[in-house]
């Protein structure tokens, strides 16, 4: 793709100018905007970027792993990569915290916290990178062309908490798929690069009710059987998002002569052009009825599993 071609050794060029010999803070992700923009300043200027990656322990079973084989020490790009491994200090706040507002009011601001707490061991640093796309610019109103329709944690609330002189914002001009073919023409791997949306507060949303640790693996595991099996059957690309959720909701079963009594589980699978409206996606029954079976016999506290057929409106995509 020419065009995008030249946005990007345009834009890394600019951004080389632009930042001369100064300090650069990115707060990775592991998402595909935090990554292709990661990625871009690395091609820019190599080691003055720092990247700092907070598992929060309310990642994906082992993705926290996968981003650092990314761009840790032994990945692929000359970055500096601070990792934080917060999970103990996120699960201590969020014990006992039910109200889904307060959950992702306290995974928000836990997780400012140990940013702020990274980028202050590092010192001053001239420019923070922001992995802002233009979607993001016009649902925080900013764009002017659309009221607020969700401040998403991650979208304007770091700079205030962290010391630095400029924002540098490289995908602030693009759509989704641009990002993606960014990306690709970056060389970065195509399954970070067609990675699904997965929101800021993690599996916090996905789990209703508490969060703990032993919840967060049901949910981690359910999840990763459902990855798995869905893309056995070649039907990823037909969906939109798609996704295992711990319902707080627990009932009798039979295992063997056992009766049981356990946590259900629900699948969510959606098609959506735009995450405002979304379908219920038709998984093939088969696959279902795989990841199901799987599900109940790999995952130990599950006895039930449901397939939610909600749309949005009036359900979200995500349980909380
Ligand atoms: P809902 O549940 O509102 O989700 O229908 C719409 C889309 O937004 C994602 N989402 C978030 N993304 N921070 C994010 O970065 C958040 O707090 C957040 N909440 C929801 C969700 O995964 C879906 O793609």
């Amino acid at each position: 793709d020419w065009k995008m071609d030249s946005f990007v050794t345009e834009s890394i060029a600019q951004i080389k100018e632009k930042v001369g010999d100064g300090k650069v803070l990115c707060a990775l992700s592991g998402g595909v905007d935090s990554s292709v923009a990661a990625v871009m300043l690395s091609k820019a200027i190599g080691n003055q970027l720092t990247c700092v990656f907070v598992d929060h322990g309310l990642l994906r079973k082992n993705e926290g792993d996968e981003v650092e084989e990314v761009f840790g020490p032994e990945g692929h790009y000359d970055l500096n990569f601070i990792r934080v491994n917060a999970q103990e200090r996120f699960y201590g706040k969020l014990a006992g915290v039910t109200e889904p507002e307060q959950k992702r009011k306290i995974i928000g601001e836990e997780f400012i916290r140990v940013f702020e707490e990274e980028a202050k061991k590092i010192g001053t640093v001239d420019f923070l990178v922001q992995g802002t796309i233009y979607p993001d610019v016009v649902e925080s109103g900013l764009g002017g062309e659309s009221e607020v329709i969700k401040s998403h944690h991650n979208v304007g609330g770091l700079p205030d908490y962290v010391d630095f002189k400029e924002i540098i914002e490289p995908l602030r001009d693009l759509f989704k798929d641009e990002v993606r073919k960014a990306g690709l023409e970056l060389g970065i791997p195509e399954n970070l690069v067609y990675r699904q949306p997965f929101p800021g507060p993690g599996l916090g949303i996905r789990i209703i009710g508490e969060v703990n640790a032993d919840r967060v693996k049901i949910v981690q595991d359910a999840d990763a059987i459902y990855r798995e099996e869905v893309a056995k059957a070649g039907v990823a690309d037909e969906l939109g998002q798609y996704f295992a959720a711990l319902t707080n909701m627990q009932s009798v079963g039979v295992m063997g002569d056992e009766r049981t009594y356990d946590y259900a589980v629900a699948l969510r699978a959606v098609n959506t052009v735009d995450f405002m409206t979304a379908e219920a996606s038709e998984i093939p029954w088969d696959v279902l009825h795989k990841v199901t079976s799987r599900i109940i016999n790999e995952v130990d506290h599950v006895n039930r599993v449901l397939y939610d057929l909600t749309s949005k409106p009036p359900g979200t995509i995500e349980f909380e």
